[in-house]
This record gives C-alpha cells, sequence and structure tokens, in this order.
C-alpha cells in the first residue's frame, strides 16, 4: 500500500480494512461493548441494569444528556418529547400517498427525510438550542410515523398521539391494531415493548450509525443523516434480521424439520438468521434478557408455536461444531421477532421497531461527532485495481 500518496509529501502508507473490521473510527464517551465477555453498557450502566429498571424514555435521555436525569429533568424531557409526538400534515398526506402494501421501512427513510423541508432551521447544526429540538421533534415524532403508516396500510382512520400514555404504550394504542374501541393497552405488552427500546437504544458503531456519522458529518441537518442511518437500517443483514428470523422460522415450519435445516446451513444454503455478530463473540447480552421478555409476553398473548422452533434451533446450533468454531450465538434479532409478532405487528414492521428506539442512539453519536474537533468530513481512501491509463476510442472504432 505504500505506493498511495495523498500529495507528494506523503510517505504512502496506509491501512487497507475492507469493512472497517479493524479501524476505529472514533473516540467515543457513549456505548461500551466486550464482545468476547458478552458485556454491553451505555454511559457505563449495565444493559441488564436498564433493562430492569429504568424506561426507554429514560435511557434516551441517559444517552443524549450523558447521566440518569433527577424527577424534574425525567418529568421535563418527558413533557418536551410528548410535546413533539403529532405529525406535519404534509407528512400525513405524504404517508397517505404510498401504496397500501409499500415496505414501512420505505415510508420511514422518506418520511424523515420530508422532515428536513418542514423544518429547515435544523440545517444549523452548530446552534446547539435547534439540534436539541430536531431531536426532540424526532423522537416524538417517529412512532406516530410508526401508526399512521401502518394505519394506512389497513385502510383505518389514524389515532392521533395520547401523550397520558408512556411512549410504547402510545405506539401500541396508535396502531391499535386489534381495532378494538376504546382499546386498552396491556401494560404487560407496553413493558416488554419498552425493554426492547432499550435494548436497541444504541450499539456503538455498527453500519447505521457509522453513516449516521458519516453522513452527518458532512454537516447536512440531522433529518436527512438518520434519513440514511434509516436506509442502512433496513438492510436484511442488520435492522433486517428480526423480519428475516420470522420468515425462516415460518419456512422451518415444524421443530422436526430443524435438524435437517441447519444442515442446509451448514452446507452453505443460506444462514441462521438472527445468528452470529460482528462484535459478540459469546453471547449476545441482549438476547439473554430478550428470550425472557419473550417467555413474559407468551404468558400475556396466545403462545406462539414458532418460539418452540426457534428454542430449538437454539439448543441445536449451540451444540454443533460449526456454529461452535465460528463463535456463532443468537443475536438480539433472534427472538426479537417473535415479540413483535405477539404483539400483534406485521412482519414487514420489524425492522421500523428497531429503527424507532435506535434513533435516541443515532442522535447521540450525531452530537457527539459534530462536539469532537478530531472530526472532519468521512473520505476513506481505496486501493485502485482498476485499468491503467488508456485512451479515448471513438465509438466507431470500438
Ligand atoms: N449462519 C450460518 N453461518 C454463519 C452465520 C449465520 N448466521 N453468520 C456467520 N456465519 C459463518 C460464515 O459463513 C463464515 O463461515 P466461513 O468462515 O466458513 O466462511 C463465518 O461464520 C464468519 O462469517 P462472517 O460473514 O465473516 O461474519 P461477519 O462478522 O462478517 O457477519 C453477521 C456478522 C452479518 C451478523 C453474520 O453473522 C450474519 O449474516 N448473521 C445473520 C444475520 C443477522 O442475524 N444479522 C443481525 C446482526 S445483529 C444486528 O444487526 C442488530
Amino acid at each position: 500500500l505504500r505506493q498511495i500518496k495523498a500529495d507528494a509529501d506523503d510517505f504512502g502508507l496506509m491501512s487497507y480494512d475492507p469493512a472497517y473490521m479493524n479501524t476505529a473510527e472514533c473516540k467515543s464517551t457513549i456505548t461500551y461493548i466486550d464482545g468476547d465477555k458478552g458485556i454491553l453498557e451505555y454511559r457505563g450502566y449495565p444493559i441488564e441494569q436498564l433493562a430492569e429498571h429504568s424506561s426507554y424514555l429514560e435511557v434516551a435521555y441517559l444517552l443524549i444528556y450523558g447521566d440518569l436525569p433527577n424527577k424534574e429533568r425525567l418529568d421535563w424531557w418527558r413533557n418536551r418529547i410528548s410535546r413533539h409526538t403529532f405529525i406535519h400534515n404534509n407528512l400525513v398526506e405524504l404517508i397517505q400517498a404510498f401504496r397500501y402494501d409499500a415496505h414501512p421501512m420505505g415510508i420511514l427513510i422518506s418520511c424523515v427525510s420530508a422532515m428536513s423541508t418542514l423544518f429547515p432551521e435544523a440545517k444549523d447544526v452548530d446552534d446547539p438550542a435547534v439540534r436539541e429540538k430536531q431531536i426532540w421533534r424526532i423522537i416524538g415524532q417517529v412512532p406516530t410515523i410508526a401508526a399512521y403508516a401502518y394505519r394506512n396500510r389497513i385502510g383505518r382512520p389514524f389515532n392521533q398521539p395520547d401523550n397520558s400514555l408512556s411512549y410504547t404504550a402510545n405506539l401500541l394504542y396508535m396502531m391499535d391494531y386489534m381495532n378494538q374501541r376504546d382499546y386498552q393497552v396491556n401494560p404487560v405488552l407496553a413493558k416488554a415493548l419498552d425493554v426492547l427500546f432499550i435494548l436497541h437504544a444504541d450499539h456503538e458503531q455498527n453500519c447505521s450509525t457509522a453513516t449516521m456519522r458519516g453522513v452527518g458529518s458532512s454537516r447536512v441537518d440531522p433529518y436527512s443523516s438518520l434519513s440514511a442511518a434509516t436506509a442502512a437500517l433496513y438492510g436484511p443483514l442488520h435492522g433486517g434480521a428480526n423480519e428475516a428470523v420470522l420468515r425462516m422460522l415460518q419456512q422451518i415450519g415444524n421443530v422436526k424439520n430443524v435438524p435437517d435445516f441447519i444442515d442446509r446451513v451448514k452446507k452453505g444454503e443460506g444462514r441462521l438468521m438472527g445468528f452470529g455478530h460482528r462484535v459478540y463473540k459469546n453471547y449476545d447480552p441482549r438476547a439473554k434478557i430478550i428470550r425472557k421478555v419473550a417467555y413474559e409476553v407468551f404468558e400475556a398473548t396466545a403462545s406462539n408455536p414458532l418460539l418452540e422452533i426457534a428454542v430449538e434451533l437454539e439448543r441445536i446450533a449451540l451444540q454443533d461444531e460449526y456454529f461452535i468454531a465460528r463463535k456463532l450465538y443468537p443475536n438480539v434479532d433472534f427472538y426479537s421477532g417473535l415479540i413483535y409478532q405477539a404483539l400483534g405487528f406485521p412482519i414487514e414492521y420489524f425492522p421500523f421497531l428497531f429503527a424507532i428506539p435506535r434513533a435516541a442512539g443515532w442522535l447521540t453519536q450525531w452530537l457527539e461527532m459534530l462536539d469532537d474537533p478530531e472530526q472532519k468530513i468521512m473520505r476513506p481512501r481505496q486501493v485502485y485495481l482498476g485499468a491503467a491509463r488508456r485512451d479515448y476510442v471513438p465509438l466507431e472504432q470500438r
């Protein structure tokens, strides 16, 4: 790589690190992961303690402001978010313009992008007050976009946000997937969704977060960066994995087909979705918590036959040399899809349910990047392997 020279004085040494497997792109004080030991901490707090004692909105505050709030600050924060849950009428019309079967992630990407035109002041990313207001708006409005997209899909009237409810209870209420009159949200289910939101709130420099930072490094408004991050999350190897897990379980169809399926995976005919992680080479700590939540949810709802298939897949894979040798363990998405399904969400909404809580992480990482004096516009280099210089050949001579 010594041939690469940035300028005449450059001695030409660069690292070639495809997919940035071994490159730290930033210094960060937000989320700590030890992939070998299976540790995940937000601002120093273990994920297990936050999942047990905290709420999603409190965790979002912790990420963004760096410390847990006292009661007064938490009330203030909740109030800020609940004051921004209603969406602009242009967004309502935009959602209605989509086909009924449009993938919700496509709708989310478009709506968040459109928000940059509705709040043009957001482009002033150097003003801390402007930044803060966009954060309230994004965290407040993203659940409403999710619910309206769903109601549009099923051709039902939109339910306006009910700000007396918790963040997740309000989402369930607005979706009202049972189409019940006077729908009362089951607090067990709202709490389960809240725990899932805590687990998904941040995960340091994953594909979508790196996108948020990379696009944001051009100092574009946060809506445009967040729209790009959402697009990154849409992919089946990232936020689309929970959707892929459920489709895989449906395809397996029965516990007795599990050994055959595992054999096919080992022959390279597809992957065991919800298994493996770039960083966790031990158990994903979020998967442990989520497994417990799955059983709690199934006690409150009808049991799901796919859970049996998932448990059997996990049992066999954890004893199989192929998975052991490659350090492939269940990740956060292995059980989350089953829970989302039990809560009544259609499969296409699963990545959306990842994006809603991850907005807090993306925004926190974006703030950190903006305030880091060592950060510049992201601009990696490449190793050029194409043709050597050659002359243009006119069309008639080719
Ligand atoms: N099933 C079967 N084999 C697998 C799996 C899997 N889920 N994941 C990795 N492998 C195998 C690969 O085939 C490869 O085997 P080889 O060495 O014989 O070629 C080896 O394990 C290493 O795989 P890589 O692709 O190099 O691992 P990487 O770190 O790049 O990939 C990833 C991580 C993308 C998560 C991968 O494990 C995967 O595709 N998992 C399934 C999708 C998934 O669940 N994604 C969610 C990730 S978590 C999140 O985004 C919240």
